[in-house]
């Protein structure tokens, strides 16, 4: 994985496909320490996978036998010096909590939050999202009230996706989470 943002979109994918409604996703970031949270509403992990999540040979999945999202958020975490935990209960949904010491030599770079947050909310339209910064949880977004906004209007329109992409970058840029400069708009 390049970055820290495709790990991300995995760990969301996984929500997604287990039929999660809603994710809500909690970014802190002080220094070089980055943490991230994603929680599911969705079943929680299946029985055969709840005991160890990220072992590589655990996966649900039909077309491959090793199912290496997890296990590879692990290790990209752990090698900074971080941490990353599974929590689950049935019936309560999934959270992926992620720590990483971004200083680390062995740190991948963050990449482009916003793009990976982005993509997701147009590849699931049917999933809900929130997305808080900071220790207060401050809700930058809400796919919820956006969709109010919208009218019925599709969060894959091209027009849409391109409000999205700009009011995320516009959110998480201060944290440094975003991928380039805010495009000049005057
Ligand atoms: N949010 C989630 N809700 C329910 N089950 C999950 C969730 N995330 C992961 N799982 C279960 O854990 C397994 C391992 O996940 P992962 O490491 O991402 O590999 P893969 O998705 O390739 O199977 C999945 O196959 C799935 O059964
Ligand atoms: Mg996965």
């Amino acid at each position: 994985m390049k970055d820290i943002s495709l790990h991300l979109l995995d760990i969301i994918e996984n929500s997604a496909k287990a039929g999660a409604a809603r994710v809500q996703i909690d970014f802190e970031r002080a220094g070089t320490r980055f943490e991230m949270w994603v929680r599911d509403n969705g079943p929680g992990l299946p029985p055969s996978v709840s005991g160890n999540p990220d072992d590589p040979f655990v996966t649900t999945r039909a077309d491959r036998k090793v199912g290496l999202g997890l296990a590879m958020l692990r290790r990209a975490a752990e090698r900074t010096g971080g941490r990353m935990d599974v929590d689950s209960a049935p019936g309560r949904g999934v959270t992926v909590h992620a720590a990483f010491d971004l200083g680390h030599i062995d740190a991948q770079p963050i990449g482009a939050i916003d793009e990976a947050l982005a993509a997701a909310i147009s590849s699931w339209p049917g999933l809900d999202f929130e997305v808080r910064i900071g220790p207060e949880r401050r809700v930058v977004f809400d796919s919820r009230a956006v969709k109010k906004e919208l009218n019925g209007i599709d969060f894959s329109n091209p027009q849409v996706h391109k409000f999205l992409s700009f009011s995320l970058r516009e959110e998480l840029a201060p944290l440094g989470l975003a991928a380039g400069p805010l495009p000049d708009v005057s």
